[in-house]
């Protein structure tokens, strides 16, 4: 058979004009590449030609080959997925409304937490916060909390299975206060300083509403010489004015803490009844917010500083108890549930 070359080259370049799509390219090279298509039949006729002709043919054959690969290449470089026969207007609906990314916000507790510490802040104090994992030297008997003594009970808390390699055995614990960064500030720095330690804190407590076994606290430490309880009591007046409103009282009633002497408890008027008496009061007129004191010569003495050298003021704060009060929510699940409805709120 003879081929006119020519002929079928200029077929195959006003053929490659028409392609436009991913279809119509594939019948192309189906047409001239494939298993029986034209360049197919072409090699296959060479072996009824002569010695001669063969060599002819097959370099015609050739170069005709590689005009129709170099098209093919070519065209599937600009046909695009728009131009080819999945119209994409057919798989996505362009009209239907989209999905917003909602913008989140801040946790109450967080909130909560850094409307405090940058209040003390502004009062001269510096932030630290303190390992979660404490040894029992810091949690307890640093702060004059001996072991066998009664008084560990009220802060009893979570142990591990692993030994503090430290101090001589004993077992490591999820800290059950924000107390032992007290320790370790002091272990650290030489005072004066002020600072306050947020954080969470663990203790074996059943859950209910007003209890979990993690929640969080925010200590004070100053130490300097010459602090008295008057100083304690003026900055703490200061601090409930600033975060509860002018209007609020505040009074201290003497209570117990092995590593504060003396130590109170401080209450502040109830912001519901303004003292009157009310169910969040439990009708008292008072409300609960936090333990303070001057700090223990003992803690002092634990930590190595020479007797008498210094003076020093603490206080002790629960973050959940106190946006409780401010913002009335009635139970502490619902800071942990994750609900939306409650977040959204504030
Ligand atoms: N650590 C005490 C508690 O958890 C609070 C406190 C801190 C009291 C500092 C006095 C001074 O209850």
């Amino acid at each position: 058979m003879k081929w006119d070359f020519k002929q079928i080259e200029q077929d195959v370049l006003a053929e490659a004009k028409e392609i436009s799509s991913q279809s119509q390219l594939e019948s192309f090279r189906i047409k001239y590449l494939g298993k029986k298509g034209v360049l197919a039949q072409i090699y296959a006729s060479l072996a009824a030609l002569s010695v001669e002709e063969k060599p002819v043919i097959g370099k015609q054959a050739n170069s005709l080959r590689k005009i129709i690969e170099n098209i093919i290449k070519e065209k599937k470089k600009t046909i695009s997925h728009a131009s080819s026969d999945i119209d994409i207007r057919n798989l996505i609906d362009v009209t239907i409304p989209g999905v917003a990314t909602e913008q989140g916000h801040k946790h109450i507790l967080t909130q909560t937490i850094d409307e405090i510490c940058s209040l003390f802040e502004r009062l001269g104090f510096v932030i630290y916060e303190g390992p979660e994992i404490e040894t029992e030297f810091h949690n307890f008997t640093a702060l004059n909390i001996p072991v066998d003594h009664p008084s560990r009970d009220a802060f009893d808390t979570f142990y591990l299975e692993q030994e503090d390699k430290e101090n001589k055995g004993r077992y490591l614990l999820l800290r059950s206060h924000t107390s032992p960064g007290q320790i370790r500030i002091m272990k650290q720095n030489t005072p004066p300083f002020a600072v306050v330690i947020p954080g969470r804190v663990y203790r074996p407590d059943a859950v209910d509403a007003s209890h979990s076994f993690m929640f969080h606290q925010i200590e004070g430490l100053l130490v300097d010489k010459d602090v008295k309880f008057s100083h304690l009591k003026g900055l703490l007046s200061v601090f409930c004015k600033r975060f509860f409103g002018e209007d609020i009282k505040m009074r201290l009633r003497p209570h117990f803490f092995p590593f504060t002497e003396p130590s109170a408890e401080v209450d502040i008027s109830c912001y519901i009844c303004k003292g009157k008496g009310c169910s969040v009061c439990g009708r008292k007129g008072w409300l609960e917010i936090m333990g303070c004191g001057l700090v223990h010569p003992k803690v002092f003495e634990a930590v190595g500083y020479r007797k008498n050298a210094y003076t020093g003021l603490a206080f002790g704060l629960g973050v959940e108890r106190i946006a409780m009060l401010k913002y009335g929510i009635h139970d502490i699940r619902l800071f942990y549930e994750n609900d939306k409805r409650f977040l959204v709120q504030f």
